[in-house]
C-alpha cells in the first residue's frame, strides 16, 4: 500500500499496521558499467539563515544578549543588582555624533557596595555553561572616577555561584579587559553578573562572555557542537546569510555585508526581521549583531570544505512585507556592493576590499565561484533589477556564476514568468523553492525528469516538507517528512545534470526561540539533535558520488510506483557504487538487486534509516528515535538479494569494477 493516496494520510496509519513481507520478489536493475551524466561537488549543501536564533543565540557563540546596549530598549537582558545598602546607578548614554555604529555605553556609578552593586546578564534564554569549561569574559571599559574593580560572575538560577573572575587597575582611557572564569557545573540557564566593587564612576561597552572552546578554538568563534553537526554533512556549499533576511522587512534593514566585516565592535546591529515577523512567534530580543558576517561565513565554508554562495540584495525589500524596491536609477550602490564582495573574497590584499580580508586574518582568497542575486523576488521588478546586475557582472566578472531566484513558489504564475525571463536572460542558475506537505514531495519525485535541458540549471535552494505538528519543537520533522523529502531527493540526484546544487531550509532552530518549523537541526543552549531530515540529507550528501547510475525496474526509473523510489551513483575514486532506495509503503519489501559492473560476491555496507512510527521524531531528550543503522550484507555474483523495511530509506555502498 502506496503510503500517498489522494484520500489523504489517514491511511498511512494503516498501512503502518501491515508490516508483514511482501510475498513477490521486486527486480531492480542497475547498470554500474553506465556511468552517466556528473554530479556536481556542490550537489548537496547547507542553508544558513539568522532565524529561530541560527546565528545570534546559536551558531554565533557570544553567550551575552544585547552585549552593547544596541537593541531598541538598551537595558534589554539586563538588570541592575543592588544587593543590601548598595548605591549606584546605570545610565545609558548615546554618542551617535561621534560614534554612529556603536553609540552607546553605559556609564556606572556606585557610591557604595558593601554586598555588591551590578548588572546581570539573562543570555540567550539563559547561558549554557559546562563542568569545567572556560568562558573568555571581555569589556571594553574605562575608568572616570574613583577605583574600581570588576568581577565577573557566573551564577546558577538559584543563584548559585558556578565561577568568576576579576578584572582591577582599570585605566582612564577605554580599552579591553578579559578573564576566564570556569564553571564548577554543567547549567543550562546560568546568568553573568558583573560587579562593580569599590566607589568610582566607569564607562561600560561590549561586555562579552564566550566558551573559549569554540569551533577551531578561535576566540569569539562558533558554537563547536553545531558547526560539528554541519561538519558531518560535508555540504557542497553553504548558502548565506539567507533567506528573507536578506531582504529586510524595508531596504533599511535589509542585509548589508559591508556592515558585517572588521571589527566586531564596529559592526552596527539592525533589528532581526524575525523579531516581529509572525505575531505568534514574536521575539522582541531578536538582532543580528553581525559578530557572525560574511569574513566568518567564508571562513566556515572554507572549514567545511564548501563553495560559499553568498545571497545579495538585489534592490528590493521582501514583498511579502513593505515590498519596497530602489529606484533603477539609484541601484548602482547594489551593484557596487556586488563588485566588491568579489573583491572582498577574490581580491589581491592590494584591494581596498582584498586588504581587509587580509586584514582580518585571511591574505588567500576566499575563490568565490557563486554570487546570488536576490532571494525570494518575483515579477517584473525583479528581472529588470537582476537584468542590471548580470550586465554588470557578467562583464567585469565572467568567472562568477550568477544565481537567480524564481519567487517563492514552485509553480505558478510567477514562477512561470521568472523562468520564461532568466532564460532569456541567459541565466546559469534559478533557485526554486518548495515548502511543502509531504504528498507533494512523494508527488514530485519526477518533478526534473522532462526538465529543459538546454536552459538555466536549478538550484534547489529552499525545501522542507511541512506537516503535521504537536506542541514540542521538535515535532514537526517527523519521519513521514523525512522520508518524503527523500523519495524526491533520489529525483534530484538522478536529474543531476540540471539540478546542481540543493539545500533542505532552514538550517537551525533553538528549541525555545525558534519562529519557523520544521528545520534540520534543533539545539538548546548545550546540545543539539539532528532531525529524521538531518539524517536524509546526511545520507545523501556522504555518498553523493561523482555520476549519475541508471536503475531501473522493468525498464522504468522509480519514481513511486509501488512506493518505491530510487537512484543509483558512482562514486569513481572509491570504486563503489551508492544505490539509494526509499520504500514508501508500510509493508516491508524483497528486492533482487541485479548490479552490472559490481565486484562479484562482495560486502556491501548498508544505511537504513527508517521508524516504525510515520509521525515519530527526534527530540533534544530522545536524539535517536530516527536513526542510520549500519549493516553488512554480500552480493551472489552480481546480485544482492535485499529486504527494504517498511517506510524506510536505504543506502547501499557497492564495490565496482
Ligand atoms: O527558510 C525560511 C524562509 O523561507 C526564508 O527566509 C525565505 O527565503 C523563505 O520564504
Amino acid at each position: 500500500m502506496n503510503i500517498f493516496c489522494k484520500a489523504g494520510l489517514s491511511l498511512l496509519l494503516i498501512s503502518q499496521a501491515v508490516t508483514g513481507v511482501q510475498a513477490q520478489t521486486q527486480k531492480i536493475s542497475v547498470l554500474a558499467n553506465k556511468p552517466g551524466v556528473s554530479i556536481e561537488p556542490t550537489m548537496w549543501g547547507i542553508f544558513f539563515e539568522d532565524i529561530n536564533f541560527g546565528a545570534d543565540g546559536g551558531l554565533y557563540a557570544e553567550m551575552v544578549k544585547n552585549r552593547s546596549f544596541e537593541f531598541t530598549t538598551p537595558m534589554m537582558a539586563w538588570k541592575e543588582i543592588r544587593k543590601e545598602g548598595s548605591k549606584g546607578k546605570v545610565l545609558i548614554t548615546n554618542h551617535i555624533a561621534t560614534n554612529d555604529v556603536n553609540p552607546r555605553y553605559a556609564i556606572i556609578t556606585v557610591d557604595a557596595a558593601p554586598s555588591g552593586y551590578g548588572l546581570v546578564n539573562e543570555g540567550f534564554r539563559g547561558m549554557g555553561v559546562k563542568q569545567g569549561a572556560a568562558y573568555d569574559f571581555s569589556i571594553w571599559v574605562k575608568q572616570n572616577e574613583g577605583n574600581v574593580s570588576l568581577r565577573a560572575v557566573l551564577v546558577s538560577p538559584e543563584g548559585e555561584k558556578l565561577g568568576e573572575a576579576t578584572v582591577k587597575s582599570l585605566n582612564n582611557d577605554w580599552e579591553r579587559r578579559a578573564a576566564v572564569i570556569t564553571s564548577s557545573k554543567t547549567v543550562a540557564k546560568a546568568k553573568l553578573e558583573v560587579y562593580i566593587e569599590g566607589k568610582g564612576t566607569i564607562e561600560a561597552d561590549m561586555i562579552s562572555l564566550f566558551p573559549k572552546d569554540t569551533w577551531k578554538g578561535r576566540p569569539g568563534g562558533l558554537r563547536k557542537d553545531l558547526v560539528e553537526k554541519l561538519a558531518e554533512l560535508k555540504p557542497g556549499f553553504v548558502r548565506f546569510p539567507g533567506g528573507c533576511i536578506v531582504e529586510g522587512y524595508d531596504l533599511v534593514n535589509r542585509y548589508q555585508w559591508k556592515k558585517t566585516v572588521g571589527r566586531i565592535e564596529d559592526r552596527k546591529l539592525i533589528i532581526n526581521r524575525w523579531n516581529t515577523e509572525f505575531k505568534h512567534r514574536s521575539a522582541p530580543d531578536y538582532f543580528q549583531t553581525f559578530g557572525l558576517g560574511f569574513y566568518e561565513y567564508f571562513l566556515l565554508s572554507e572549514d567545511l570544505g564548501a563553495a560559499a554562495l553568498p545571497i545579495l540584495n538585489c534592490g528590493m525589500a521582501c514583498q511579502y512585507n513593505s515590498g519596497e524596491v530602489v529606484a533603477m536609477d539609484q541601484l548602482e550602490p547594489y551593484i557596487q556592493d556586488a563588485l566588491d564582495l568579489i573583491e572582498f573574497a577574490n581580491g589581491s590584499t592590494s584591494t581596498t576590499w582584498g586588504k581587509l580580508r587580509a586584514d582580518m586574518g585571511h591574505p588567500a582568497p576566499f575563490n568565490l565561484k557563486y554570487l546570488g542575486v536576490g532571494n525570494e523576488q518575483w515579477d517584473e521588478q525583479y528581472i529588470e533589477r537582476y537584468k542590471k546586475f548580470a550586465d554588470v557582472l557578467s562583464a567585469k566578472h565572467p568567472e562568477i556564476v550568477l544565481v537567480s531566484g524564481s519567487g517563492p513558489g514552485a509553480s505558478g504564475k510567477e514562477f512561470e514568468y521568472a523562468w520564461k525571463e532568466l532564460r532569456k536572460l541567459d541565466a546559469k542558475l534559478i533557485d526554486e523553492h518548495y515548502y511543502r506537505p509531504p504528498e507533494w514531495f512523494f508527488r514530485n519525485a519526477a518533478r526534473y525528469d522532462n526538465y529543459d535541458r538546454k536552459g538555466p540549471k536549478v538550484f534547489a535552494g529552499e525545501y522542507a516538507a511541512h506537516a503535521k505538528e504537536e506542541p514540542q519543537a521538535e515535532s514537526r520533522n517527523t519521519w513521514l517528512s523525512a522520508l518524503a523529502e527523500a523519495a524526491f531527493m533520489t529525483g534530484l540526484e538522478r536529474n543531476a545534470d540540471i539540478v546542481n546544487m540543493c539545500s533542505y531550509a532552514p538550517l537551525f532552530a533553538h528549541v525555545e526561540a525558534w519562529q519557523w518549523r520544521p528545520d534540520l537541526i534543533w539545539f538548546d543552549n548545550l546540545q543539539t539533535v539532528g532531525t529524521p531530515n538531518y539524517y536524509v540529507q546526511k545520507l545523501f550528501s556522504n555518498y553523493r558520488g561523482t555520476q549519475v547510475l541508471p536503475i531501473t525496474s522493468g525498464g522504468a526509473t522509480l519514481t513511486g510506483k509501488d512506493s518505491l523510489y530510487a537512484s543509483a551513483v558512482t562514486d569513481k575514486p572509491a570504486k563503489l557504487a551508492y544505490i539509494k532506495l526509499v520504500n514508501a509503503s508500510g509493508t516491508a519489501k524483497t528486492i533482487d538487486l541485479d548490479i552490472t559492473g559490481s565486484v562479484s560476491n562482495s560486502e556491501v555496507k548498508a544505511e537504513v534509516l527508517s521508524a516504525a512510527d510515520l509521525y515519530s521524531y527526534n527530540t533534544l531528550d530522545k536524539p535517536k528515535e530516527v536513526f542510520p543503522v549500519t549493516k553488512t550484507l554480500r552480493t551472489q555474483k552480481n546480485v544482492l538479494k535485499l529486504q527494504l523495511e517498511p517506510s524506510s530509506v536505504t543506502v547501499l555502498s557497492v564495490p565496482v569494477k
